[in-house]
C-alpha cells in the first residue's frame, strides 16, 4: 500500500471563535430547546468523519484482527457507527479485511461537568481476553486526558499486543495532561458538549447532534440524573 494511503486523515479543528449553528437550522427535540446554546456539529457531518476514521483504522490493521473496546456510556454511538463502517469496508474492499470482536467497559469519573479525578473501571467484560491481542479503545471525548491515561495503565496489566485509541473528540483545554489519541475525529473548543451519546448527568443522550449546553440546561439538570 502507498505511503500516502497509510497516513492518518487530518483532524478537523473547530476554532475557538466558531459560533456553531442556530438550533432552528436543524431538527432538535422540543424538550431541549431551552437547554442548548448552539449546534456545534450536526450528526451528518459527524458520520462523514466517522467513515474516514473507519478507513484509517481498517488500513492500519490490514488483515489483522482487533478487539474493539467500547467505553460506555458516552462512546456507544461512536462505537456503533465506527464499527458499522469497518463492516462496510470489509464487505466492499475485496482485497483486505479486518475481523473484529467487541468488548464493553464503563469508567466513572464525572459528576456534573467536572472530572472528579477518581477513575473507576467498572462493569467489565473479562479483560483477560485482550491478552496478546490488538485492542482499539473507542471513546467519545478526551478532555483532561486523565481517564484515558488511567485506563491505558489499567490495561497494561493484561499485556495486550498493541493498544490504539480512537476518540471522536479531543477538547482544547488548559487542564489537558497532554495525552493524544491515535485517531481523532474533531478537536473542539473548551465548551461542555452534549448529544450523540455525550451526556450531562445522563441527559442529552437522546440528542443526535453535538451541541453546547446552555446556562439554563446546566442549571436545570445540575445534580439531577434522569
Ligand atoms: N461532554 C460530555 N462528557 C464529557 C465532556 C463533555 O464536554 N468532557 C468530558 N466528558
Ligand atoms: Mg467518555
Amino acid at each position: 500500500m502507498e505511503a500516502e494511503e497509510r497516513r492518518n486523515s487530518l483532524v478537523i479543528k473547530i476554532p475557538d471563535n466558531f459560533k456553531g449553528y442556530p438550533l432552528n437550522s436543524f431538527c432538535v427535540p422540543a424538550h431541549y430547546t431551552e437547554d442548548l446554546a448552539e449546534i456545534l456539529l450536526p450528526c451528518g457531518l459527524i458520520l462523514d468523519r466517522v467513515e474516514r476514521l473507519a478507513k484509517d483504522i481498517a488500513i492500519h490493521y490490514e488483515d489483522q484482527s482487533f478487539r474493539a473496546l467500547c467505553v460506555l456510556k458516552g462512546g456507544y454511538k461512536f462505537f456503533a457507527d465506527l464499527l458499522d463502517r469497518v463492516r462496510q469496508y470489509n464487505r466492499l474492499s475485496g482485497q483486505s479485511s479486518v475481523p473484529f470482536s467487541t468488548d464493553f467497559i464503563r469508567i466513572q469519573s464525572y459528576v456534573d461537568d467536572k472530572s472528579t479525578g477518581n477513575v473507576r473501571v467498572i462493569g467489565l467484560d473479562n479483560l483477560e481476553n485482550i491478552r496478546g491481542k490488538n485492542v482499539l479503545i473507542v471513546e467519545d471525548i478526551i478532555d483532561t486526558g486523565r481517564t484515558m491515561v488511567a485506563l491505558l495503565e489499567h490495561l497494561k496489566l493484561y499485556e495486550p499486543r498493541e493498544v490504539k485509541v480512537a476518540s471522536l473528540f479531543v477538547k482544547r483545554t488548559p487542564l489537558s495532561n497532554g495525552y493524544k489519541p491515535d485517531y481523532v475525529g474533531f478537536e473542539t473548543p473548551d465548551r461542555f458538549l452534549v448529544g450523540y451519546a455525550l451526556d450531562y448527568n445522563e441527559r442529552f443522550r437522546d440528542l443526535s447532534h453535538v451541541c453546547v449546553i446552555s446556562d439554563t440546561g446546566r442549571k436545570k439538570y445540575a445534580n439531577d440524573p434522569m
